[in-house]
């Protein structure tokens, strides 16, 4: 049974495991993510694939990394929410550990998983939506990942849906993971209740009254207790999911859309109204197969596990 790790980097942690060939964890580690340093974290990364792959006998690395990361697999190029540019983290944890290292997109890693062992496992195409802090994208298409030239492939975050709109970290602007993440969510919220104190009341208890504390966890809460206000954030996050998903299914035409990512542990808060918007917007929605929505399975291991899966040699090569 060959054994490989997996990192994911999150702007918070890193987490760190080793994964058989059935995508299971045999072991893991977890480490907050130096503040945006990235020569520590490069080290770090390295540290414990080195630890994981000295005590289990791992033979490959695969790192999961938020942001845009070439075709040979070796750099994350640029980052639009942290701190990486052309960062050569290939060649620092090979350096260190010795052992062969991919380098991946974390969305890409994580819909990896969700395609292989996860919620589109019986699918051949398929994509993954990653909702976060940003966007996420993962294509897959007859049962491969889709990486495009410069290997930039599924940054779905990225495609304008909102000319002239709200500025985004990758230099445009409207992108459209200023309005469908959780960012946006919580952008939302704080803009409702610093506009009606009364209609956003219940969000503004669980930020002890502050309109700048109110998270997407408080948001979701409220939701989830029949509050309004957050019912009506949910749907306006679900309008532009739905809308970006459109648009999506009109260039690939996939069999499934899985949505994964913090935001979508809500459940049917958001798949609701991303359903409705979706097929309202479907192109011919009444001559075709429309594409099914699922929810993630592989909760917050997908990332570790995708990336592990990827760096084994001949996994679709
Ligand atoms: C980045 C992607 C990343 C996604 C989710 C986006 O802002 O451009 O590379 O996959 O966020 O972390
Ligand atoms: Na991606
Ligand atoms: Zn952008």
């Amino acid at each position: 049974m060959s054994l490989a790790i997996g990192v994911d980097v999150g702007g918070t942690k890193i987490a760190a495991g080793v994964v058989d060939e059935q995508g299971q964890i045999v072991a893991q580690l977890r480490r907050p993510t130096p503040a945006s340093d990235t020569a520590r974290t490069a080290e770090l990364i390295a540290k414990m694939a080195k630890d994981l792959a000295a005590e289990h006998g791992a033979t490959t690395i695969g790192i999961g990394a938020a942001g845009f990361v070439d075709q040979e697999r070796a750099n994350v190029i640029f980052a639009p929410n942290l701190a990486w540019r052309n960062e050569p983290l290939q060649q620092i944890v090979e350096a260190a550990t010795g052992l062969p290292t991919v380098v991946e997109n974390d969305a890409n890693a994580a819909g990896w998983a969700e395609a292989r062992f996860g919620a589109a496992k019986d699918a051949h195409s398929a994509v993954v939506l990653t909702i976060g802090t940003g966007i996420g994208g993962a294509i897959i298409q007859d049962d491969k990942l889709v990486r495009g030239s410069n290997g930039f492939a599924g940054e779905l975050g990225h495609f304008i849906i909102r000319p002239d709109g709200r500025r985004c970290g990758c230099g445009l602007r409207g992108c459209w993971e200023r309005y469908g993440s959780g960012s946006a969510l919580v952008h939302e919220a704080r803009e409702l209740a610093g506009i009606d104190p009364n209609l956003g009341q219940r969000m503004l208890e669980l930020a002890h009254d502050d309109v700048q504390q109110i998270t997407g966890l408080h948001v979701t809460m409220a939701a989830q207790e029949g509050d309004p206000a957050a019912l009506d954030c949910f749907s306006t996050l679900g309008e532009w999911i739905g809308r970006g998903m459109a648009v999506i299914a009109a260039v690939l035409d996939p069999e499934v859309f899985v949505l994964a990512g913090g935001v979508s542990e809500a459940g049917d808060l958001l798949s609701a109204p991303v359903n409705k918007s979706f097929r309202k917007l479907l192109t011919a929605r009444k001559y075709r197969r429309e594409p099914e929505l699922r929810m993630a399975v592989m909760g917050n291991q997908a990332g570790m596990i995708g990336a592990a899966d990827l760096s084994r040699v001949g996994v679709q090569a």
